[in-house]
C-alpha cells in the first residue's frame, strides 16, 4: 500500500531523479512534473528502468499557475511536495536575475498557493542550500542551524534566502501548511545503477563533474582555484555529501511532516533565531544536509585517483572569483530529529560518479 502521493517538481533534475527513486523505493507515490529548462527527457525512462515500473510524469513549468494547477487537479490526493524545480547556478544569476526570481520564486508563490488550497495535505520540503551562510566565520565551523545567515551576493544565493522568508511567514499565516527547509552542502557521485547522475550542459562549473570528465579526457586538465587559502593544504574545503545519502534525507522529511500532529510537533529543538516565530508554530523545520566532514579540492583530487585508479592531470590555477574558503556542515540535528545520517564512503561516492561518466561514453 501507497505511503501517500507526493509531487515532485523538478523531478527529472539531479537531486529530483535521486530523491523521486528513494521516495519510490520507500513507498511513496510519485508525481513528477519539470519543464526541462536544465534536464533531459531521457531521465524519466531511465527512472522507470531503476523502479521497473511506470511513472506519473507532467512536463509543465511551476511558475505558470495555470499548467500547474492543472497537476493538482488530476491528483487532489498531494499530501506533500518536495519542491526542487529552480535554476541554481550562480554566475548565471548575476548575468540572468529576472530568470531566477522568476523562476525560483514565482514557482515557490505558485506552489505554496497550490498546496494551500489544492491538495489534501500542505506539507513541503525545500531545497535550500548552505549559500544562505555566506563565508561563515570560523568560530561557527562546522555550520549548526543557527549559525549566522549573511546576505548571499548572487541572485540564486538571494532566491534561496528569500525562498526560506517566504516560506517561514506561510508557515505563521496559513496553520494547515508544514514546512522542512533543508540545506544542503555539495551533493556529488550517483546512482550505483548508473542510470542517473549528475548532466551539466557545456563545460561543467561544479568540481566533480569536471573532475570526471578531465578523467575521461574531455577536458585536458583539471584547474584547481587556489592553493593560498588559509586551509591547511592552501585549497578550499567543503562537505561533499553523496547525493542518494541526500535523497533519503527528503524522505525522512517527508516522513517527518506527515507524521508529526500537534501533539508532537514541538518536538524539536528551536534553535533559529531568524525564523523564531515559525519555529514556534511547530510546523517549520530547518536541517543541514552534510556529511559533518570537510574535504579539500585537492584531497578530493587525490582521493579520486585512489579510488579509480585513472590519472587525473591537474594544475594550480588563480582563486575562482566568489569562493568560499571553507565550509563544512554540523548534520547532527538532522542525525537527531530525522534519524538521518550520510554515511556512504567517499571512495564509493567518488567511484559512482566515475562509473556514471564511463556510462556517458
Ligand atoms: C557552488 C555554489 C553553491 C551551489 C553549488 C551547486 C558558490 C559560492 N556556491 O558551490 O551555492 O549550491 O555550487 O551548484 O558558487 N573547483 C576547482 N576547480 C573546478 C571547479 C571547482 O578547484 O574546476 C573548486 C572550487 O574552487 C571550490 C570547490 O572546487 O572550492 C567546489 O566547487 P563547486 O563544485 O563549484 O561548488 P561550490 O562553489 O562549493
Amino acid at each position: 500500500m501507497s505511503k501517500g502521493k507526493i509531487l515532485l517538481t523538478g523531478a527529472a533534475g539531479y537531486i529530483g531523479s535521486h530523491t523521486w527513486v528513494q521516495l519510490s523505493e520507500a513507498g511513496y507515490d510519485v508525481v513528477g512534473v519539470d519543464n526541462f529548462y536544465n534536464s533531459e527527457r531521457n531521465v524519466i525512462g531511465r527512472i522507470e528502468k531503476i523502479l521497473g515500473k511506470t511513472v506519473n510524469f507532467e512536463e509543465i513549468d511551476c511558475s505558470d499557475r495555470d499548467a500547474f494547477s492543472k497537476v493538482f487537479q488530476k491528483h487532489p490526493d498531494i499530501v506533500g511536495a518536495v519542491h526542487f524545480a529552480a535554476c541554481k547556478a550562480v554566475g548565471e544569476s548575476i548575468d540572468k536575475p529576472l530568470l531566477y526570481y522568476r523562476n525560483n520564486i514565482v514557482s515557490l508563490l505558485n506552489l505554496i498557493s497550490l498546496m494551500n488550497e489544492q491538495a489534501e495535505k500542505a506539507n513541503i520540503v525545500f531545497s535550500s542550500s548552505c549559500t544562505v551562510y555566506g563565508q561563515p566565520d570560523k568560530e561557527h565551523l562546522p555550520i549548526a542551524e543557527n549559525a549566522p545567515l549573511k546576505r548571499s551576493l548572487s541572485p540564486y544565493g538571494k532566491s534561496k534566502q528569500m525562498a526560506e522568508e517566504i516560506l517561514s511567514d506561510s508557515v505563521i499565516a496559513f496553520p494547515e501548511l508544514k514546512v522542512c527547509a533543508l540545506r544542503y552542502f555539495n551533493p556529488i557521485g550517483a546512482h550505483p545503477s548508473a542510470l542517473i547522475g549528475e548532466l551539466p550542459r557545456g563545460v561543467p562549473q561544479n568540481l566533480v563533474p569536471f573532475v570526471t570528465q578531465t578523467a575521461a579526457g574531455i577536458r585536458d586538465h583539471l584547474n584547481v582555484f587556489g592553493n593560498d587559502y588559509n586551509t591547511p593544504d592552501g585549497s578550499c574545503i567543503r562537505d561533499y555529501i553523496y547525493v542518494v545519502d541526500l535523497a533519503n534525507a527528503h524522505v525522512k522529511a517527508i516522513d517527518k511532516l506527515l507524521s508529526s500532529t500537534d501533539s508532537n510537533a514541538n518536538n524539536h529543538t528551536i534553535e533559529e533565531p531568524t525564523y523564531i516565530e515559525a519555529a514556534k508554530t511547530g510546523r517549520w523545520f530547518v536541517y543541514n544536509l552534510g556529511t559533518g566532514k570537510g574535504l579539500s579540492v585537492l584531497e578530493l583530487v587525490n582521493g579520486f585517483m585512489k579510488a579509480t585508479g585513472v590519472n587525473l592531470p591537474y594544475q594550480i590555477a588563480p582563486r575562482r572569483q566568489g569562493d568560499i574558503e571553507q565550509v563544512w556542515a554540523d548534520p547532527k540535528k538532522a542525525e537527531r530529529e530525522l534519524g538521518w545520517k550520510a554515511d556512504t564512503p567517499i571512495e564509493d561516492v567518488l567511484r559512482s560518479a566515475w562509473n556514471w561518466q564511463k556510462s556517458l561514453g
